[in-house]
């Protein structure tokens, strides 16, 4: 990381990154294709990242530990801290490095809703893999970063990237998206945990289509939204068989003037409401006086 010279150390670059946003994970459509002979599903799905998320801080230490913090940090606090998504991330690419454990203090601010759709946890992980790359003291190929990514969960190779994409396979076979027109999202939650697994079980029809083509451009708003018409998210049926707060959720964003396209995200409970970007303040505020008890987030653009 330096060498010296006679007027002693001299950074090579920058100082690795202290401070890593871990985004929500929205899949603006999911359509489930199938199922493979170890029980997970297979997906064809449209995924994108506001600027909404977790927060990963690390700061030197003397042995690697974690602190969860911030709105949903309490929701955690039953979780056993080597069952943490960040700290197995950590040990994982450490591991896959032949490295040191990294002695770091992690801080996760937690402000995204758990168990909701959004990939939190996943986004977490991803987030301590970009932290423990930069800290590594050399280059990480990105196939070591996918690897790892994978094996820690289908969703956590997307939100390394945290970029749009379309997933397939189980969620970890990613390609590229065309550029995506400017678009505000308002993210809703009503505050009810829903597990993934129950979800996938629930489910009837497991053989769906898979997304139409995807066009080379999307001229505008209108454009996209008129592609995720022909969409659907399959899930959103058996989530709201067990959370019938979701149907309320989705009644109520539909009947919003403003929301061009109000859908489920993952396997739920958290929905999102399409909307020109200008309108995702008055939306987000809105929603908020109007539902106290739900959590509701607004980002004005849908990719960075
Ligand atoms: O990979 P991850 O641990 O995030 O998945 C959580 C659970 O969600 C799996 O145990 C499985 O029940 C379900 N799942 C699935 N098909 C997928 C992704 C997740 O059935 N493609």
């Amino acid at each position: 990381m330096t060498e010296r010279d006679e007027t002693g150390p001299v950074r090579r670059g920058p100082p690795p990154p202290r401070v890593q946003l871990a985004r929500a994970k929205v899949n603006l459509a999911l359509h489930v294709t199938g199922r493979r002979a170890d029980g997970y599903h297979l997906l064809d799905s449209l995924a994108v990242f506001p600027a909404i998320g977790d927060v990963l801080l690390a700061e030197p230490a003397d042995q690697l530990d974690l602190a969860v913090e911030g709105p949903f940090g309490a929701e955690l606090r039953d979780t056993p801290p080597e069952a943490n998504l960040v700290l197995r991330a950590v040990r994982a690419l450490a591991d896959a490095l032949a490295m040191p454990v990294p002695a770091l203090h992690l801080r996760l601010t937690k402000r995204l809703p758990v168990a909701s759709g959004i990939g939190g946890g996943s986004a977490d992980a991803a987030a301590a893999l970009r932290l423990v790359a930069s800290h590594a003291g050399r280059d990480v190929p990105a196939e070591v970063l996918t690897r790892v990514a994978a094996a820690l969960g289908a969703d956590v190779p997307v939100c390394l990237a945290q970029a749009a994409r379309r997933m397939r396979g189980i969620g970890d076979d990613l390609a590229p998206v065309p550029p995506l027109p400017p678009l505000g999202l308002v993210l809703v939650n009503p505050r009810q945990p829903v597990a993934t697994p129950a979800v996938f079980k629930a489910l009837q029809t497991r053989d769906n289509p898979p997304l139409p083509d995807l066009p080379e451009a999307f001229a505008d708003a209108r454009a996209l939204t008129g592609y995720l018409a022909a969409t659907r998210n399959d899930l959103e049926a058996p989530a709201q068989a067990l959370c019938p707060a979701i149907g309320e959720v989705l009644e109520v964003l539909r009947a919003q003037d403003r929301v061009a396209l109000a859908r489920m995200s993952g396997s739920g409970a958290t929905c999102f409401a399409l909307c020109a970007p200008g309108d995702v303040n008055a939306l987000t505020n809105d929603l908020q006086r109007a539902h106290p008890g739900w959590w509701v987030a607004g980002s004005p653009a849908l990719q960075a």
